[in-house]
């Protein structure tokens, strides 16, 4: 540049010399002004350099010739002085040519004459350098390499030499420096060379200001922005914001549940900006568990999740942009369990059968149980139903026995279905059961039971041997063996004989049946027992008592006992003349030894001398007179009464009642009614002798009787059973009458009521030793009319009872209290 300017400098010196020095030869002027310079400006004065005459300028009407140039100059020709008529603008005059200058001539007449007059424009520092345009626009991008260079756009100044472009300056230069090209002919080229990296990142918008500067004095200038637009290179990985994602996942979570979020940022911007995310990591299980959103980077689970399976899952995502560059970061998924696992019951042993007798706490089944979730999920507690004697205990974690808890009892449960139930501790719980079927075999431990706690049944008398009496039955509650029940006899004696040889039992029906035929006269009812035995081992048994009544038959003909019938003494029953209507001869007494109907006794009169005189009562046996006793009635009178039971059917007996009939009783009698005070004593003394009498023969028969119970005890039952004589049967308890003379029973009334059997049917008895007793010692000796009368009517039955027994005794030789 300074070399430059020296050479113009030297070049316009050398033109002004040669300038002058042709003026002064030719006749030419040349003058230097400034441009721009005011109109009316002194340029010079012509006519004193041309030496010339103000007159010869007027007169030869001087004036300036500019050819078709314009006329920026006029002629003063009353001064002489040229002066600027436009203002003169050198580089619109010349531009960038060196030197500028305006050449006209001056043309005077009178003479013809013309000068040359040359003005030298010189510049002056009227420009600022410029640009063209405002502003620069570069798009550069970041990763540009050091020094690569820009072109620039050169500044222009119009003005020349010193005042011309001279220099550039930048500001700031923190990226860019200048560097400028000399291109021949072309001025100077300047250019913007990288001088350090650009980061887009960091500032993405550089601005410059490039000033251009001229010479001049004062020096002008001019600027130029310029903007560069740092253009994103794809310099920058994503980057995750976390290293490691924590997240979890319920297991079983629908399709589509979100799991988790990553984000990554790349600082690049636009098409370098966006991220692509992806799991990198996984196999190909995992793989349908998890996606990623490539965009959101959203993490859904879209598989099974299954706590059982994986309690967590580690996820290596990755994020990329589209240059490639690519950041990882790490999903770590805990997977929370949810109860979905029912516990499984596993049977590890068990046992079909237990016997009933089985201890407590005896072990039935093992069982095992597994829940695959964790935690409370997976603990389980197990139960049993309820009311069973079966428990279950939990001798390990997940292990349980089932023991007998109670006693077992086929007979009352023989099967039973235990429901074993286990139920984890979720909520809500999941549960799970299982049944068991346990069958209780049979101990023998029930005895055989009867149906009856005791049996009685009747059988008629003179049975079949071999009859089936009844039957008993015993049940037994277990089972099969343990339940089959065998009947036994019990050996035991009735009245000193086996009870074996009157009854039998069938060992496997319980048929009781008789081996005899039995005699209702001689034994009533008999007990023994039967015992049942089951065929367990041991056996077990019970025994019951069984009661045999034997019923009455009529087998047997009534007796007559008075009037006592014995061929040789023949006892009369005597009649007074005298004697009413209605009196009582004598009273016809017989017993039957069967019972009820078939002792129910009935009289009849069969034969009669008279039988008009006479009448038999029909229920009481008692011979009365119908009508007045006349003169003409025989002495003798003999009777037969028939004497019947009510059996079926009926067997009777007869008897012959001899009647005398007198003329009168002795005298001495017929008063005995009127002297009650007497007669009242002679009463008591005679009751009085026939208590004593009767205590003493009491006593006698008591001993006597002792010896022969015992003594017929041993021999009754060893004879044959058709052969046995026909003696009554008492049993043993008779023989306690002695003390209060209070006889009980059949037999009393019986025997007592004979003469009236048809109340005796009625049972109502009255014991026959309340009574006062009246015995004739004798016999024989007949009583009076009114003695008898009374004695008859009031006590003839206590009589007569007593009468009986004696009599009986004559006959049988025995007594009632055998
Ligand atoms: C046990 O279950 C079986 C089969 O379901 C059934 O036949 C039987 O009656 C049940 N027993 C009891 C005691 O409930
Ligand atoms: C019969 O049973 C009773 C109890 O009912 C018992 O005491 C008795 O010993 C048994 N008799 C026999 C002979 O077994």
């Amino acid at each position: 540049l300074v070399r430059g300017n020296a050479l113009t400098m030297a070049r316009q010196v050398l033109l002004y010399i040669w300038f002058l020095s042709l003026s002064s030869a030719l006749g030419q002027v040349s003058y230097s002004i400034h441009e721009e310079m005011a109109k009316g400006s002194l340029v010079g004065n012509i006519a004193q350099d041309l030496g010339l005459d103000l007159k010869r300028l007027k007169s030869g009407k001087a004036r300036i010739y500019t050819g078709d140039s314009a006329e920026y100059i006029e002629l003063n020709k009353e001064r002489g002085v040229l002066l600027i008529k436009e203002r003169i603008d050198r580089e619109a005059l010349c531009g960038q040519t060196t030197p500028c200058a305006l050449h006209f001539q001056i043309i005077l007449e009178n003479p013809m004459e013309f000068f040359r007059v040359t003005i030298e424009i010189t510049d002056i520092n009227d420009n600022f350098p410029s640009f063209k345009k405002s502003t620069i626009i570069f798009r550069i991008s970041e990763s540009v390499i050091l020094g690569s260079k820009f072109m620039l756009e050169p500044a222009i100044d119009l003005d020349v030499g010193i005042n011309g472009l001279q220099s550039y300056t930048l500001k700031p230069t923190h990226n860019f420096n200048l560097k400028f090209k000399n291109q021949q002919g072309d001025g100077e080229n300047v250019e913007l060379v990288l001088q350090k990296p650009l980061d887009r990142e960091k500032q993405h918008d550089i601005k410059l200001v490039l000033t251009a500067i001229d010479g001049g004095d004062p020096q002008l200038s001019g600027s130029i922005e310029i903007h560069i637009t740092v253009l994103d290179a794809n310099d920058n990985a994503p980057v995750f914001l976390q290293s490691i994602y924590k997240a979890t996942v319920t297991e079983n979570a629908p399709k589509d549940t979100i799991v988790s979020q990553v984000s990554a940022t790349d600082a690049d911007e636009g098409v370098n900006n966006k991220v692509e995310y992806s799991i990198a990591n996984m196999q190909d299980d995992d793989q349908q568990l998890f996606e990623i959103d490539k965009d959101s980077g959203q993490v859904t689970a879209v598989g099974i999740i299954d706590f059982e399976k994986a309690r967590n899952y580690e996820l290596r995502v990755q994020a990329s942009d589209h240059g490639g560059l690519t950041d990882s970061c790490k999903i770590i998924v805990d997977v929370i369990d949810i109860n979905d696992n029912k516990p499984v019951i596993n049977i590890m042993s068990k046992t079909n059968v237990i016997a009933e007798n089985s201890a407590s706490e005896t072990v039935v089944t093992m069982i095992n149980v597994q829940d695959l979730d964790s935690g409370e999920n997976g603990k389980v507690q197990c139960s049993v139903n309820e009311n069973i004697p079966f428990t279950l205990k939990s001798s390990n974690v997940n292990f349980f026995s089932l023991v007998t808890d109670g006693d077992l009892d086929r007979e009352r449960e023989s099967e039973y279905n235990i429901s074993v139930t286990c139920a984890d501790e979720g909520v809500p719980s999941l549960s799970s059961s299982v049944t068991l079927s346990l069958q209780i075999s049979d101990v023998n431990d029930n005895v055989p039971v009867f149906d009856k706690s005791s049996y009685e049944a009747s059988v008629q008398e003179n049975n079949t041997p071999g009859l089936s009496i009844f039957t008993v039955r015993a049940r037994d509650a277990d089972f099969n063996q343990n339940a089959r029940v065998s009947y036994i006899l019990e050996d035991s004696s009735v009245n000193g004989v086996p009870v074996s040889s009157l009854v039998s039992v069938s060992a496997d029906s319980g048929v009781i049946h008789a081996v005899r035929s039995f005699d209702y006269e001689q034994i009533k009812d008999f007990q023994f027992r039967v015992k049942a035995q089951d065929g367990g081992s041991p056996p077990l048994s019970s025994n019951v008592s069984v009661k045999i009544i034997i019923q009455d038959q009529n087998d047997n003909a009534p007796q007559v006992l008075y009037p006592v019938q014995s061929g040789a003494s023949v006892v009369a029953e005597m009649v007074p003349r005298s004697a009413d209507v209605g009196y009582l001869v004598t009273k016809v007494v017989a017993v039957d030894v069967d019972s009820g109907q078939n002792a129910w006794l009935s009289y009849k009169l069969q034969k009669a001398t008279d039988r008009s005189l006479f009448e038999v009562g029909l229920q009481n046996g008692e011979l009365r007179t119908v009508r007045q006793v006349t003169d003409k009635d025989a002495v003798k009178q003999r009777l037969t009464v028939v004497v019947e039971d009510n059996g079926q059917p009926s067997r009777s007996a007869t008897v012959n009642v001899n009647v005398a009939v007198a003329d009168s009783f002795p005298e001495e009698f017929t008063d005995f009614p009127h002297k009650d005070y007497n007669d009242n004593l002679t009463f008591y003394l005679v009751l009085a002798l026939a208590v004593v009498s009767f205590l003493f023969i009491v006593s006698i028969i008591a001993i006597l009787s002792v010896k022969c119970y015992r003594w017929r005890r041993e021999r009754m039952f060893y004879k044959s059973g058709a052969n046995l004589p026909v003696i009554p049967y008492y049993p043993p308890l008779y023989a306690d009458v002695g003390g209060t003379g209070t006889l009980q029973h059949v037999y009393n009334y019986e025997v007592c009521r004979t003469t009236d059997s048809r109340k005796s049917d009625l049972k109502y008895g009255r014991p026959c030793s309340e009574s006062v007793i009246s015995l004739d010692s004798s016999g024989t000796q007949t009583l009076t009319h009114a003695q008898r009368g009374k004695l008859i009517n009031e006590d003839f039955d206590q009589v007569r009872f007593f009468y009986l027994q004696f009599v009986r005794t004559q006959i049988h030789g025995n007594w009632p209290w055998c």
